[in-house]
Parts: C-alpha cells; sequence; structure tokens
C-alpha cells in the first residue's frame, strides 16, 4: 500500500519550501522505503530551491541522511528491514569503466529509485540528489544505503551522506595527506573544517586553517588547526609558507570554489605538493595561471569528487573512529531542528555560524 507522510517540497524556482503531504510507493525491485531519522541542510538543498541545478520543479529536499530501512523490494540483498542506513547519492552501476578501474565515483551510471514518489495530486516529485530525505520517509535505490553501527547518533552519521564526507574525503582520499605532512585548508565552512577534522585523523602534523572570518578560524581550531590565518589582514600565501619553514605545505585544500583562492592553494603549497579542489566552482568562473609555474613547480592539482569516496568503505570506518572518540562527527552539528524549519536554516547559512542545521524526524 502506498503511504502518505509529511515532506518539504520546493514547488518552484525560489518559493519558499514548504511541509507537503507526499505518497511514497511500496519499494519496487531493487529499492528500499526508509524511514528517516535525521537530515542535515546543505548549500545543494539551497541551490535546488534556487533553480541553479535543474528546473525539475517540484522537488523533494534533503538528502544527507541516516535512517531505518523500513521495508524493500523484489530481489534485494544488501540490506533488510531494521537497517540502520547512511543514504548516498552514487548508488554506482559496477560495470561502467570507471566502476570496473575501481573509481566508482567516477561513475555516471548511477541508479535512484525508478518509481516516483508524488505529491497527493498525482505530481511526480523529484528527489534531490536521488535522495528526498526531509521527510518522514524516502524511496530510494537500494544501493543508496549503507549499514553502519547503530550506536552512533543519527544526526552525526547522517552527514556523512555529503558535505562532511565531502571534506573528509578530500583529505584522506584525494590528498593523500599522511602521517607527519603540513596541510593547509582554504575556506573553513562545513566542508573545509571537515578536511582539517580529516588531516588530523591522518596523522598530519601541521594544520594551517585559512578563512576571512575570524569566528570561522575559531572553529577550525576545535576541528584540529595547529594554526589560524586571516586571510582579509595577511597573505596567506606568505603566511603558509612561513608557518611551514619557507617551503609551502604538502597538501593544500581549497574548499571555497574560486579562482583568487585557487591561486592562493597553487602558490601555498611546497614544490611537487598536492593541491585538492573540493570547493564547487560556478560554469562562468576561470582561472589564469603561468604556465610555467604549473610545470616547474611539479606535485598534483587534483579535484575531489564527493571526497573521492566509497561509501561501502568509508562510511562504516568513519562511523567506527566517531565511536572510538577519534573523530568527532557531532561536532558538526550546530542546531536539530524540525521540517517546517528548513527555510530558517537556508536563512541562517548566510550569517556564517552554522555549519550543519540537521532535520531531526
Ligand atoms: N578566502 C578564504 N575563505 C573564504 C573566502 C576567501 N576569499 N571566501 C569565503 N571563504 C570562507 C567562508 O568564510 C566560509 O567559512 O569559505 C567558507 C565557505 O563555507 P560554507 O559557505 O559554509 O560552504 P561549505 O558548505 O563548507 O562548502 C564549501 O564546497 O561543497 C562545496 O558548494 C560548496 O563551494 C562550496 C564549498
Ligand atoms: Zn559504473
Ligand atoms: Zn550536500
Amino acid at each position: 500500500m502506498p503511504q502518505q507522510v509529511q515532506g518539504v517540497v520546493a514547488p518552484g524556482k525560489n518559493e519558499p519550501v514548504r511541509v507537503e503531504t507526499i505518497v511514497i510507493p511500496d519499494p519496487g525491485p531493487g529499492e528500499a522505503v526508509v524511514k528517516i531519522q535525521a537530515c542535515g541542510v546543505c548549500h545543494t538543498d539551497l541551490h535546488y530551491k534556487q533553480g541553479a541545478i535543474n528546473d525539475d520543479f517540484p522537488f523533494l529536499l534533503g538528502h544527507e541522511a541516516a535512517g531505518i530501512v523500513e521495508s524493500v523490494g523484489e530481489g534485494v540483498t544488501d540490506v533488510a528491514p531494521g537497517d540502520f542506513v547512511v543514504l548516498n547519492w552514487r548508488a554506482v552501476c559496477g560495470q561502467c569503466r570507471a566502476c570496473l578501474r575501481g573509481r566508482p565515483w567516477y561513475c555516471f551510471d548511477t541508479h535512484n529509485a525508478k518509481q516516483k514518489m508524488t505529491l497527493l495530486d498525482g505530481t511526480e516529485l523529484s528527489p534531490a540528489l536521488g535522495i528526498g530525505a526531509f521527510a518522514e520517509k524516502t524511496l530510494v535505490a537500494s544501493g543508496q544505503c549503507t549499514k553502519v553501527d547503530p550506536a552512533v547518533a543519527p544526526e552525526a552519521a547522517g552527514l556523512l551522506g555529503c558535505g562532511v564526507m565531502a571534506g573528509i574525503g578530500a583529505a584522506i582520499n584525494t590528498g593523500n595527506v599522511g602521517r607527519g605532512d603540513s596541510v593547509a585548508v582554504i575556506g573553513c565552512g562545513g566542508v573545509g573544517d571537515a578536511a582539517i577534522a580529516g588531516s588530523r585523523l591522518a596523522g598530519a602534523a601541521r594544520i594551517i586553517a585559512v578563512d576571512i572570518d575570524d569566528k570561522k578560524l575559531e572553529k577550525a581550531k576545535e576541528m584540529g588547526a595547529t594554526h589560524t590565518v586571516n586571510s582579509r589582514t595577511s597573505d596567506p600565501v606568505e603566511a603558509i609558507r612561513e608557518l611551514t619553514g619557507g617551503f609551502g605545505a604538502d597538501v593544500v585544500i581549497e574548499a571555497v570554489g574560486r579562482p583568487e583562492t585557487y591561486q592562493q592553494a597553487f602558490y601555498a603549497r611546497d614544490l611537487a605538493g598536492t593541491v585538492v579542489l573540493v570547493g564547487v566552482p560556478t560554469p562562468e568562473m576561470k582561472l589564469e595561471l603561468p604556465l610555467l609555474d604549473v610545470f616547474g613547480r611539479g606535485g598534483a592539482l587534483k579535484s575531489s569528487w564527493y571526497g573521492d569516496c566509497l561509501p561501502s568503505r568509508d562510511f562504516p570506518m568513519l562511523i567506527d573512529l566517531h565511536q572510538q572518540g577519534r573523530i568527532d562527527l557531532g561536532a558538526f552539528v550546530t542546531e536539530t531542528i524540525g521540517l517546517g524549519d528548513v527555510e530558517k536554516a537556508f536563512a541562517r547559512m548566510h550569517e556564517g555560524d552554522v555549519l550543519r542545521s540537521v532535520v531531526i524526524l
């Protein structure tokens, strides 16, 4: 029997989001219905509401979520009713060139649920990133569910579904930060702070946080930054060089997504060092660099796509480390809110003192 539940819908471009009754079909082959317990509010949800991703309104928002599998469809063996799962937006095919080469994060044949959730009048909903978890329940592909230790708080676990995983993964997967490395992180929002926490976890000796906001820099220290630089008041490239014996950092992670901060990252790395771009630029942004500097400085210029993560490997591992107190996923949760507060959480994103607002159900 299809079920009716409450969910947060973005009805049209820049229109305020509202809580609506939505209809969830029984799970079909390869699908699962998940009872959502917590879902973080991410910039991408706001971008959907603004029509910046595509025009497939109405959207069912929310995609950083954890919950309990309620029912599964035919052929589902990877999860079962009662499992505590973190959702991901990349249920990969396992068969394309990217998957077969062991880089499934570049798989573009990803699977979401085939059936549609709808409004009461039958209008089909587009779930944000194929998830749609600002809702009491949602319908996903079973491959979007990763089973993790149920002892963890759902509001902490769910954050691995997007921004926090992107930041940690930028450090541990893409940047390959290792014991004793010096790391600089430019931009200390949720993603940058997660890169800082990931660098600490990886054993970095020196972690330099760069931001234009002193409040962000204070928080970055709690996440593991050993040094901070306000790039409004001092030149970040010089400051990073000074803090690394005149050389530059082994790994510089750019978590803003702008040409000027990328340029800082490029020049703040040591010779043969690595730059990781995890901030998301907009289509019109261009970067100009002397080609001779690209040639002469060597090393690697990388970008990090969803933290280059493997949910099946990285989610359970990070939950274990969280449970052991070696990384604090809960530190990213600034406030817990209800389904009706998502619009307020969007407004608070611009105030700058929220890492994550998390909807609790
Ligand atoms: N130099 C240094 N820091 C900057 C600059 C700058 N020129 N401009 C902005 N910042 C800082 C902000 O002060 C803020 O602390 O970058 C941080 C950005 O944080 P958030 O807006 O909270 O964004 P976050 O969720 O961390 O995402 C960062 O990754 O996923 C992408 O779309 C996302 O591009 C964004 C980036
Ligand atoms: Zn694939
Ligand atoms: Zn997100």
